[in-house]
């Protein structure tokens, strides 16, 4: 894995799977204004009204004790999520927002030394602790991590078999999360799997996701993940769903989703 300087929006990996998009100039990328037009297609969802700069810095800071807090909350809920993409030896897989790396370590053990796990994630402190924990388990020559906001992926089309995001589809505004979605069906392989947990809306009626949803809008910048449709998102963005479970995460609503980018001809 290379180092690079990590305090501006800069790739750690330069693979062969990069995109030229991303090599031309990545700083530019990332940078495409919020366009609200199709909010109203995801009533009551609430906008996380933060610059990217603003969430860099907030994740840096929360770094330094998120595997004691909130990692430590949801990790239980994430290893069910990885499991249910079932990723194999030799397989390339790309996590998104992969926080302090401990589902990217699984992903790397899982993939084996033929295989490989890239990630991104927009917090260069978050990338730090990953490189940390993956040279501690001997398998950072499995993984390629790069600093940048997801908004934009940079990988070449079909690179991956499988994408995974645990509790973080919800931290992008409304209006990205159909960008984010389509990117990733981009860069998935055909009958690839998109794999997520997410704090859910659908029981919008539970008192906890109503405390919840309360915070968030005290707080937006800090507190950025909120409850989303995730399954219809995925749905508006063309991929067939596998399987969906409802989960309580102490008691907020939560869901676990395995999306499919269907074949050519759509047979998955
Ligand atoms: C709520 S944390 C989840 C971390 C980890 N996946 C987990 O389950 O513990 C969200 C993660 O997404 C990253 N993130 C936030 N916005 C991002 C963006 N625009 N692009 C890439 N990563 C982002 C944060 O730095 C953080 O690591």
């Amino acid at each position: 894995m290379e180092s690079q300087g990590h305090h501006t929006n800069q790739a750690y990996c330069k693979s062969g799977i990069m995109s030229p998009e991303y090599l031309r100039g990545y700083d530019k990328l990332g940078s495409e204004d919020v366009n609200r037009e199709n909010e109203s297609r995801a009533p009551g969802i609430l906008p996380v009204p933060r610059t990217k700069e603003e969430a860099k810095q907030v994740y840096d800071r929360l770094s330094k004790f998120y595997d004691y807090t909130l990692g430590l909350l949801g990790r239980k809920y994430s290893e069910m999520a990885l499991e249910r993409i079932s990723v194999v030896e030799g397989e390339t897989v790309l996590e998104i927002g992969f926080g302090t790396g401990h589902c990217l370590k699984w992903i790397a053990k899982l993939v084996g030394p033929a295989g490989k796990v890239y990630g991104i994630d927009i917090s260069p402190e978050m990338i730090e602790k990953t490189k940390k924990r993956l040279e501690k388990e001997g398998v950072a020559n499995r993984a390629e991590l790069c600093c940048g906001d997801a908004t934009c992926l940079p990988f070449n089309e079909s690179a991956f078999d499988a994408v995974f995001m645990s509790f973080t589809l919800e931290v992008f505004d409304t209006p990205e999360i159909p960008r984010v979605l389509a990117r990733i069906k981009k860069v998935l392989k055909p009958g690839g799997r998109l794999g997520i947990v997410d704090m859910s809306k659908e029981n919008g009626k539970s008192v906890f996701l109503k405390v919840y949803e309360w915070i968030h809008n005290k707080c937006p910048k800090y507190i950025g993940s909120r409850p989303i449709y995730a399954e219809q998102c995925l749905i508006d963005a063309g991929y067939q769903i596998k399987s969906k479970e409802k989960i309580k995460i102490f008691r907020l609503p939560a869901e676990i989703i395995v999306a499919i980018k269907a074949m050519p001809g759509n047979a998955v």
